[in-house]
């Protein structure tokens, strides 16, 4: 399956620092060709997005690098939200990819499944890809309730209208987000094979989805990753920062 490296910026740069990285990024991507065998997507913070939609466009791996969101609404397309986005803006202004229920979402905002499974089906709605995020927490994981912590998850979050085209799954073990630490190779093994295995049982349309591993990817790990069965891709935080890190997991992914 052609994975997809996606990075997700989180609440970190600036229009200098966005504009630089891209320019610079787009440039290697397309020099060595490395959006050919590959989907790559920067998920950069709300006000950014527009510019880099812009910016894209006048660089030469524009259609190398598709545009993310970090999250959308849950109320709706348009309408008195205040301070919401909604997925149809973000289609609008060129995104292809938005992710939800990220575990810092679910943690600090309470998002429930439920609220996830409704910014799904409006993200469809407006034509874009959903990256769903499932995990455990460190507690989850000693008490050995991974498995049913995930499958709930995606029981509860995954909406009628999903299907493998506007759908991937990202399993980041929430232990492992932004801590160094990675899963061991046998559990990502485990868990991606659980999830493939539910999506073919449960949700047949969905069965094709990508299913990324996120949490604490850099150069070091990701070929060791890539190599894991049901592994099709990255969801990558802190090194989607950093132009080398970022350009190395994109190149172990070939
Ligand atoms: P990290 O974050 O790569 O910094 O661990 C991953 C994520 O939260 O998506």
């Amino acid at each position: 399956m052609r994975k997809l490296i996606a990075g997700n910026w989180k609440m970190n740069g600036s229009h200098a620092q966005a504009v630089a990285l891209l320019t610079s990024l787009s440039q290697k991507i397309a020099d060595e060709n490395l959006g050919e065998k590959t989907d790559i997507c920067v998920c950069p913070p709300f006000p950014y997005l527009s510019l880099t939609a812009e910016k894209l466009e006048t660089l030469k791996a524009a259609q190398s690098i598709a545009l993310g969101a970090q999250d959308c609404s849950a109320w709706g397309q348009q309408g008195a939200f205040t301070g919401d986005v909604s997925a149809a803006m973000l289609s609008d202004i060129g995104c292809r990819y938005v992710i939800l229920g990220h575990s810092e979402r679910r943690g600090y905002y309470n998002e429930s499944s439920l609220g996830v499974a409704e910014k799904i089906r409006l993200a469809h709605e407006a034509g874009l890809i959903a990256i769903l995020c499932v995990g455990e927490t460190q507690a989850e994981r000693d008490a050995c309730v991974q498995d049913s912590t995930v499958v709930a998850q995606l029981r509860e979050s995954i909406p009628p209208c999903a299907s493998s085209e506007n759908l991937v799954i990202a399993y980041e073990p929430v232990w492992a987000i932004g801590t160094g630490k990675t899963a061991k190779p046998a559990d990502v093994e485990a868990m991606h094979a659980l999830i493939r295995r539910f999506l073919q049982e449960k949700l047949d349309k969905c069965a094709g989805s990508r299913i990324l591993y996120g949490g604490s990817v850099k150069a070091e790990n990701a070929r060791e990753l890539f190599a894991i069965a049901n592994v099709d891709g990255a969801l990558v935080g802190g090194a989607s920062l950093k132009e080398d890190q970022f350009l190395d997991i994109i190149r172990a992914a070939l």
